[in-house]
């Protein structure tokens, strides 16, 4: 069988190529002969993860999934009002309605009560302005979720959970390296969430990590993803509820390499994404497309596209256009949907479409495909060429 590498008419959201670090390192693994969780290649890797954007502590887990998770389990530890309950609704994580789904269920899987709040289409990012009506005495944090590697606003929403005493989790997990005025992004919150799969700039296989600057966060976190181990004791002494949430060595070695080329591979990135920026240009009467502010370094992450005018033209025919394309078949994917109101797993907690405009045309109405490292000249003048030819043609 082939590599992705083989099929140069098809834009897929991301490839994992393994680089000759990257095969070393994993040959160095299994000649230990034993591949522990946690192990000393974990160790590495984390090291030189808070190297690469100056985090104090980082703790590598099992996925950006459990990042979210052990991120919001930290709470219970941290946060002077957080109590277990066997009621969700005694603590609640302020999070946006638009995000992938791993954001809003990772707070219930971690025993809190996501309360979801609008974004704004432009930045597909948690509306700073709905946050505080959403705020009540159970409220323990926010989330804050920098979709498609766009920076939140950082210094309003940590002037909020300022003024409430809120934590913040940043879920980073598309945004690696981007920042916000000046600091890198998962250095404004307490805590931030990575993920290392496929799709993003570090790569893993699966794996996430869990970064901070609070010696007592990493601590709590390094307990959580080991079933709430307590630190040096007998064995079996778990002081707090966690799970199993660890990454192993050879995840590890996977991502050690792909550390070493971070800042290659998201330039070259970037470049992907201005040079899309750039030749859509004309299009932006009809799209909202990334947009890159004066504060701010977005993560090269994906490309967005949401129609301004669904009367104009229909989101379902740029889909299968754009994914059964004879010029290039571009792996285009809906810009995840509104948690609350569009995915029946939320149904059970009573929203009703309409609480959450904005998400909710997101959506419906947007899209999004990968712009990665390997993405070829040919393949960008080609994805062009068809988003051109769409708009183009077929006008209702
Ligand atoms: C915003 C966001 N949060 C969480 C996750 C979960 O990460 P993972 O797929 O590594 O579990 C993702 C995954 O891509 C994501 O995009």
């Amino acid at each position: 069988m082939g590599s992705l590498a083989d099929e140069p008419n098809t834009l897929y959201f991301g490839e994992l190529r393994f680089s000759e670090r990257a095969k070393a390192n994993i040959k160095e693994v299994l000649k230990r002969n034993y591949v522990i969780a946690a192990g000393p290649e974990v160790e590495a890797y984390q090291r030189e993860w808070g190297h690469i954007f100056g985090y104090k502590h980082n703790v590598a887990l099992s996925s950006g999934t459990s990042a979210d998770i052990v991120a919001c389990k930290t709470l219970f530890d941290v946060h002077p009002k957080a109590r277990r309950s066997l009621n969700l609704a005694d603590n609640e994580i302020i999070v946006p309605a638009l995000s992938f789904v791993a954001s809003g269920q990772s707070i219930l899987e971690a025993g809190f009560k996501p309360v979801f709040v609008d974004v704004e289409r432009e930045t597909l990012t948690i509306n700073p302005r709905k946050i505080e009506e959403a705020i009540t005495d159970k409220t323990r944090g926010i989330m804050a979720v920098h979709l498609m590697g766009k920076p939140c606003e950082m210094d309003t929403i940590m002037d909020i959970a300022n003024r409430h005493d809120l934590y913040v989790i940043e879920d980073a997990c598309e945004a690696h390296g981007a920042t916000y005025k000046g600091k890198f992004i998962g250095k404004w919150g307490h805590m931030a969430a990575f993920s290392s799969y496929i799709a993003h700039l570090i790569c893993s296989v699966e794996g996430g990590m869990l970064s901070t600057d609070d010696g007592r966060i990493a601590e709590v976190a390094a307990s959580i993803r080991n079933h709430g181990r307590k630190h040096g004791s007998m064995y079996f002494d778990h002081e707090r509820l966690g799970g199993n949430y660890k990454m192993h060595d050879l995840e590890a070695a996977v991502g050690r390499a792909a550390i070493e080329n971070f800042w290659e591979t998201f330039n070259v990135r970037k470049q992907n994404i201005y040079w899309m920026m750039e030749a859509t240009k004309d299009l932006q009467g009809v799209a909202h497309m990334n947009i890159e502010g004066p504060n701010e370094v977005i993560c090269p992450h994906a490309y967005t596209i949401t129609l301004k005018d669904p009367a104009q033209y229909d989101i379902a025919q740029l889909y299968t256009f754009m994914n059964n394309n004879p010029v290039l078949n571009i792996k285009a994917k809906r810009n995840f949907g509104a948690m609350p109101t569009q995915h029946r797993a939320f149904e059970f907690m009573g929203h009703k479409v309409g609480e959450f405009p904005e998400a909710e045309y997101v959506g419906t109405y947007g899209i999004h495909f990968g712009l990665h490292q390997y993405t070829t000249p040919e393949q960008l003048e080609k994805a062009s060429e068809v988003l051109h030819k769409f708009f183009a043609e077929n006008k209702k």
